[in-house]
């Protein structure tokens, strides 16, 4: 498999750094301090074509290949991996469901302005009492007339309470588990359907994490996306490809501890010399680079796998399971390496810390992209 560039990634590479380091940078001690979310990068990036990269131009996107689009995550959570996930759930599971499962009205209404930036996607399946075991799901879609009522309530929803359209799964069917589940595309505005205030989380700042209600929240049965009952394949295969975004998100906060450890360690004299002249710590930025070339390959393969066609579920979980690992242990080295000064506010690697631990557990936890590759071990 050819993991090198093409000419059009090198420069959607070098297109992000320079609005990450020109654009983003300059915004995060706001976000970190406030909390806020980061409203006008978004639309800035609309601007820049970074919402719909890899949707097609004939839906108003900048169809570009799944490659470009992970080099977007990578390079801009480099530098903010809040945006990072903004930009991974907004694309890989608020806007590819519409292009792979929606029909033609749903297509042309909702992609050019999700691809566009207009509209924000987000994505509703966790619920407070379905996690990890996603089917199930209790939230009911109850048809009455050319409409469906829809009762429950999501958890954990990224984007949620600034997103414009919510990918939502609820259950049509009296089956249990998987059957019996749709997938419906429901609007910001519904009434019935409210957003909780957003979570305190331990790291990523600015990114907005809330609950969802859904009370009566009266859904035209034309939003139903795929057929009835469809619902939790809609939910798997597009959280198959999208959990190499957060793969890439995960990459790029395991280079940034790299770099900036590797900075810091040639600067910081001790013992009358720069720390990283020490055996003992050079020999940690060895091991973090390594690992840290390891997960680039697996996320870089598992995009060129989704670009050929392939379903890649073995790559991506193994993508997704080491970058994520490899960005929590290469910034508690980044943190260790900087000594007393990475666990103040100071220097960012506190944060790439804080914002490292997540990736282990959204869109799939560690534990989750075991079992998938185990199953397909066993097939
Ligand atoms: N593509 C298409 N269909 C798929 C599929 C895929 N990748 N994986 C499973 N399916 C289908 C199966 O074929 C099966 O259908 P049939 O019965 O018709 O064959 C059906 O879905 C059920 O499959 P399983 O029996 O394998 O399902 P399961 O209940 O055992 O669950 C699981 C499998 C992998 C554990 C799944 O529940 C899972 O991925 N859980 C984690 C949930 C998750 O990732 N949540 C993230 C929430 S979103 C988020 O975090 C976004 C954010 O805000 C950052």
């Amino acid at each position: 498999m050819n993991l090198q560039l093409t000419d059009e990634q090198i420069m959607m590479r070098r297109m992000v750094k320079k609005f990450a380091e020109e654009e983003v940078k300059p915004a995060v001690a706001q976000m970190e301090a406030e909390d806020r979310f980061p409203a006008e990068l978004i639309r800035k990036m609309g601007v820049l074509g970074l919402m719909g990269v890899p949707i097609p131009e004939e839906h108003g996107g900048s169809g570009m290949d799944y490659t470009s689009y992970i080099i977007a995550i990578h390079e801009l959570s480099k530098v903010s991996a809040t945006l990072g996930v903004i930009l991974s759930v907004h694309t890989s599971v608020g806007t590819n469901p519409i292009l792979t499962f929606g029909n033609d009205t749903q297509k042309r209404y909702y992609l050019p302005r999700l691809a566009s930036g207009e509209f924000l996607g987000a994505f509703a399946l966790t619920e407070p009492g379905a996690g990890s075991d996603a089917a199930s799901l209790r939230t009911k879609a109850k048809k009455d007339g050319d409409d469906y009522i829809l009762n429950g309530s999501k958890m954990f929803i990224t984007n949620g309470g600034e997103a414009d359209t919510y990918i939502t799964f609820a259950r049509t069917g009296d089956e249990q588990g998987a059957k019996g589940v749709s997938a419906f595309i429901v609007e910001k505005d519904t009434p019935g359907l409210t957003a909780g205030k957003p979570e305190r989380k331990m790291g990523l700042h600015g990114s907005s994490t809330v609950e969802l209600n859904f009370d009566q929240c009266r859904v035209p049965a034309s939003q139903m996306l795929g057929a009835e009952g469809d619902g939790f394949k809609v939910a798997m295969a597009n959280l198959n490809a999208g959990r190499i975004g957060i793969a890439a998100q995960a990459l790029g906060i395991a280079e940034a501890s790299l770099e900036h450890a590797t900075a810091y360690t040639q600067e910081r004299e001790q013992f009358g010399k720069p720390i990283a002249a020490h055996q003992g710590v050079s020999f940690k930025l060895a091991d973090m680079a390594t690992e840290v070339e390891a997960a680039r390959l697996l996320v870089y393969q598992a995009a060129a796998l989704i670009e050929s066609g392939s379903p890649g579920n073995k790559e991506v979980s193994m993508a997704k399971l080491h970058a994520s690992r490899t960005a929590t242990q290469a910034a508690i080295e980044a943190v260790q390496l900087y000594g007393g000064y990475g666990y103040t506010e100071d220097y960012p690697v506190e944060r790439f810390f804080r914002d490292a631990k997540v990736t282990e557990i959204y869109e799939g936890t560690s534990e989750i992209q075991h079992k998938v590759i185990a199953k397909s071990l066993m097939e």
